[in-house]
């Protein structure tokens, strides 16, 4: 076990894992904690981690970074050219598409799931391309961090 203490702060390193105390007003831990029990996080260090990880990957996103994600879109099926226009755009980024998945949700609505990976300002443009056009009711995209 190795102590180190230069920013002023302790730190413990257990093995790869690193132990640190933070000091929070009563009222702020309160609320992380009901946030915590609420979001089910089996402790706080999970719930920290978390935050950090999206925190990074976030951070990535803004300065071009190398991200993985998924775009969920929903959109009408009846619209014209529509679904041709959305797999035209999908072909411009196979680069960034690892795979997709479609499925017809009933008579009127498409559901599709594309598992993205790449970087963000690409990814930007890919997103930006579907939210374009006429008939797509819904678009967004959910980030994960990769570990460079
Ligand atoms: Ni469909």
């Amino acid at each position: 076990m190795t102590v180190t203490g230069t920013t002023g702060s302790r730190e413990v390193v257990l093995g790869e894992l690193y132990r640190f105390g933070v000091s929070l007003e009563k009222e702020l831990i309160d609320e992380f904690d009901t946030r915590i029990t609420a979001k089910k996080y089996s402790n706080r260090s999970e719930a920290i981690r978390d935050l950090i990880r999206r925190e990074i990957t976030s951070e990535k996103w803004i300065k071009g970074g190398k991200v993985a994600g998924a775009i969920v879109m929903t959109y009408n099926h009846h619209k014209r050219d529509l679904a041709n226009r959305l797999l035209d755009i999908q072909h411009d980024f196979q680069e960034q598409i690892i795979s997709s998945q479609h499925v017809h949700l009933d008579h009127k609505n498409c559901l599709e799931i594309v598992a993205v990976k790449g970087c963000s300002k690409v990814l930007e443009k890919l997103v930006t391309a579907i939210k374009g056009n006429s008939g797509v009711n819904h678009v967004s995209l959910s980030l994960s961090m990769i570990d460079d």
